[in-house]
């Protein structure tokens, strides 16, 4: 260990003892890692809700492992509280970039504000946060939740043209998140103007599959006649398929489906006729977190909204030449 190598230990040591901050100690990001030389980057994950996230996870570590950067990395298991705990850890263990996925939009000036303070740079990934202030960070990545919804509204318009009347109930993502929020507003904004499009029911299910199957089994006896489900994600949508799994209705035929990912099994779904339209969000920006992670280190600027590639997959489509999905 050389002399700067071995300050910072002590430092790091010294201020997780007056903190008592030592979980950061354990596992994977430990003092011992720290004494590696290069950059260090904080990463506060919100969990391991679906196959999307944990790709989304699995994406950043490979990542970091790959350009031989040091990742603490910590799962919030679903709670905003356990997020700004971790942004603060990573503040006083004094790493070169934190990068966090908000779980919600709200309530993230004051931690922002201590990173600012202490110089240390945050880049905001997958879903967005509300601020008065945009200097809190340096920029953010991630998918463009809006474009989803108006996306998922298009295929409805195309699918149902002529028809009088369509009944769609949605299932939203997380209450609060951006990704949820996005995804409702261009939907709806999409289908403005076309009043045969009527929202009979919204709930959220949290994008957990469990949530989609116990929901989707008090809907069907609260409404007699359904034409769309529109699911924030496929995890909700496969609990969805389950539950009317237990029906005579087809999915597919009898209900329409429009559900967002883009998981292999909402992809082979839709090749089965189960599902109508799959809109890609894509959770592989692991790469591009730590490309914009280093050049933060360097002291240089980014983008301060980049939105990641996303296709549309529908039943319109040639769905033979579909690559395996990874997750
Ligand atoms: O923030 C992205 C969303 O979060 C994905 O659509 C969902 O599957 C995930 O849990």
């Amino acid at each position: 260990m050389n002399g700067h190598a071995l300050r910072k230990c002590l430092h790091i040591l010294s201020l997780l003892l007056m903190t008592g901050l030592l979980f950061s100690c354990r596992g994977k990001g430990t003092l011992e890692d720290s004494s590696r030389e290069g950059l260090i980057l904080g990463f506060s994950q919100i969990g391991a809700e679906s196959a999307w996230r944990k790709c989304n996870t699995s994406s950043v570590k490979e990542a970091a492992e790959e350009a031989g950067v040091q990742l603490l990395f910590e799962n919030a298991e679903q709670k905003q509280e356990n997020q700004i705990k971790a942004l603060r850890s990573f503040i006083v263990y004094q790493v070169d970039v934190i990068a966090f996925v908000p779980i919600v939009a709200d309530g993230w000036d004051n931690v922002l504000k201590e990173a600012k303070d202490a110089g240390i740079p945050v880049l905001i990934t997958d879903r967005k946060i509300n601020t008065a202030d945009p200097s809190l960070y340096a920029g953010f990545i991630g998918t463009d939740s809006k474009q989803e919804g108006r996306e998922g509204a298009r295929f409805l318009l195309k699918k149902f043209a002529g028809t009088e009347k369509v009944r769609i109930v949605e299932i939203q993502g997380t209450e609060g998140s951006s990704v949820a929020i996005g995804r409702s507003e261009g939907f709806r904004e999409e289908l403005e103007g076309h009043d045969e499009f009527e929202i009979i029911h919204s709930v959220s299910g949290d994008f957990l599959r469990s949530r989609g199957y116990e929901l989707m089994r008090d809907i069907l006896k609260r409404h007699d006649h359904i034409d769309v489900i529109y699911s924030h994600n496929d995890g909700m949508t496969l609990g969805v398929l389950d539950a009317l799994r237990e029906t005579n209705l087809i999915p597919g035929k009898d209900i329409v489906i429009v559900t967002i990912d883009a998981e292999q099994a909402a992809i082979d779904a839709l090749i089965r006729g189960e599902v109508n339209c799959v809109i890609e969000c894509n959770p592989k920006m692991g790469p591009a977190i730590i490309d914009l992670a280093e050049k933060l280190s360097r002291g240089e600027s980014i983008p301060p909204l980049q939105h990641v590639r996303e296709t549309v997959f529908t039943e319109y489509d040639d769905l033979s030449s579909i690559e395996p999905r990874g997750y």
